[in-house]
């Protein structure tokens, strides 16, 4: 049967149990590069207008891991004046890459015509993103998206395509993070019932 049903208890089980994991928390468990195909596999069924599925993402693993890690602590010592710079700063941010097990480029590829405004084609992408993460989260993964400076200097670390602009970084690995209270504000703050 194409179009399952699930009970209320495994969707709420399935979606609340995602939660933003950050690097400290990551542990030395391998991810399988089949482990990482699944989760784009997932994110490539989001939606998108005129089915124009503008997510693109660049997998970084390996020795291009601690090249990104230098590369992001580069960026921030460049990007700070020397009075305002912190060691501890520029180090996080090789130690973040280095307890990766992986690290997604989040990017976004305009259609030549630009015929989707941009809005329309950012929020695929978050969709595809937000696949992705529920995915993780179902294999037991960690991972959050980080929308740090540095993703605008990322044609810098690697080439992008014509009409291609990163949004995040997506860092990944196993993790040992304890649970944590998720945060919301009552959701009647956020919803009118209209009804005549
Ligand atoms: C578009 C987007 C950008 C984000 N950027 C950052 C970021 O730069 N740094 C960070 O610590 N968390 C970032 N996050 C993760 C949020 O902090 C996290 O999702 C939020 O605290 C809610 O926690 P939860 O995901 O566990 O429910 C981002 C999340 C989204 C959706």
């Amino acid at each position: 049967m194409k179009y399952k049903r699930f009970s209320k208890g495994e969707v709420e089980a399935f979606i609340d149990s995602r939660r933003a994991v950050f690097p400290q928390y990551f542990n030395d468990e391998k991810i399988s590069q089949e482990e990482i195909e699944f989760l784009l596999e997932m994110a490539n069924l989001a939606p998108s207008h005129k089915l124009t599925q503008p997510w693109r993402f660049k997998v970084i693993m390996g020795a291009a891991l601690p090249r990104l890690g230098k590369f992001m602590a580069e960026y921030y010592k460049q990007s700070e004046s020397s009075d305002q710079f912190q060691q501890r700063k520029y180090d996080k941010a090789i130690r973040k890459c280095e307890k990766s097990q992986a690290v997604i480029l989040l990017c976004l590829q305009r259609d030549p015509k630009e015929s989707i405004p941009e809005w329309e084609e950012l929020a695929a992408l978050s969709c595809a993103v937000q696949n992705l993460w529920l995915a993780a989260s179902a294999l037991g993964l960690g991972g959050y998206w980080s929308s740090s400076k540095v993703i605008g200097a990322l044609d810098q670390f690697t080439s992008l395509e014509e009409g291609e602009r990163c949004f995040g970084l997506f860092f990944l690995g196993h993790h040992d993070m304890p649970e944590v209270e998720r945060k919301r504000d009552p959701l009647p703050t956020k919803v009118k019932w209209i009804t005549d």
